[in-house]
């Protein structure tokens, strides 16, 4: 028998972010000390309360902090053409009964992170300015970091702009800090999750699972794939789901080692992650790049979970 894996979820729910905490609640080998949010999809206070109205649907007790309330150095920039005004639309959630922490998100995961005896897992479903802060405020929690496992990036071209990926983009001086850290870090960009998509069969399926989270995540997916549709994907991406995916069954995926820089500065490319898969520079790999998945795999793993909240 195994210990349970220490885990902090960093996100912005975010529909996709909401389906990525439910799956990783619901593995039984994942020990979640705290979920902290960031502004993303969208502002600080909305992924917040979007965290807790989640969590607190499906019964689920946790710290959750806020973080911080906007990019490093840069205006915030949010996604309601993809998850609506209130970051979360399509399901009607009622008010959280969960209250957020009265600590900040740098300060809970120094504190969660300091007091493990195991090194802890971080869980990035968003930009990475939490993570990014705490290495920056709290240097000697990096040795304490098992791995990150994040959605971000590509190798392929973006999704918010044609070289950026959304989370990247949001805050690269945060993804340079993170990338550059020599933590372990696993990159679930769109290279894969363009690969994890759900298809409306497998929506119904989830739907007709006997329990009101798995009915409201089918609500979540019906929304989602309203974005997605309009762009010509076939069913939607399930991005941030891969990188818990990841975490609970590493063998799901295919992964490449890269050295990966992130364009800060660039005129048409800021929020590129530059994968050097030639390896023409001959730097250290940093970082652990998916490719590929047994989408089908994961589409019964993520439908196994969300039949734990019966
Ligand atoms: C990422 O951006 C957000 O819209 C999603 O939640 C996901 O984390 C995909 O680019
Ligand atoms: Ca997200």
């Amino acid at each position: 028998m195994h210990d349970k894996r220490p885990i902090i979820i960093d996100c912005d729910p975010g529909h996709d972010d909401a389906i990525a905490l439910l799956m990783a609640f619901a593995c039984d080998r994942l020990d979640i000390r705290l979920v902290t949010t960031v502004g993303g999809n969208q502002t600080p206070d909305k992924t917040i309360n979007n965290a807790l109205k989640v969590l607190s649907y499906a019964n689920i007790e946790v710290e959750v902090a806020a973080g911080a309330s906007k990019p490093l150095m840069r205006d915030l920039i949010t996604a309601p053409e993809v998850h609506g005004e209130s970051g979360l639309e399509g399901p009607a959630l009622p008010p959280p009964t969960l209250k957020r922490s009265t600590r900040n998100a740098i300060t809970a995961m120094a504190d969660v992170i300091g007091k493990s005896k195991e090194k802890v897992t971080i869980i990035s479903t968003g930009p990475l300015t939490n993570t990014a802060t705490l290495l920056l405020t709290h240097p000697d929690t990096a040795y304490k970091i098992e791995r990150i496992s994040l959605m971000g990036g590509s190798c392929i071209g973006g999704n918010w702009t044609p070289a950026a990926e959304f989370n990247i983009l949001v805050d690269p001086e945060a993804a340079g800090i993170v990338f550059d850290s020599g933590i372990p870090i696993t990159m679930c960009g769109l290279d894969v999750t363009h690969k994890a998509q759900i298809y409306k069969d497998e929506i119904e399926k989830v739907r007709n699972i006997d329990n009101k989270v798995a009915k409201m995540v089918a609500e979540l997916l019906d929304y989602f794939e309203l974005f997605h549709k309009k762009f010509g994907f076939e069913g939607s991406p399930m991005h941030d789901p891969c990188a818990v995916a990841y975490i609970i069954n590493p063998d799901l995926f295919t992964t490449e080692a890269y050295h990966v820089d992130i364009e800060t500065q660039g005129e048409f490319t800021t929020g590129a992650t530059v994968a050097d898969m030639r390896h023409v520079l001959g730097k250290e790999k940093n970082v652990d790049v998916a490719l590929d998945i047994d989408r089908e795999a994961f589409i019964r793993l993520l439908i196994e979970c969300m039949m734990y909240y019966g």
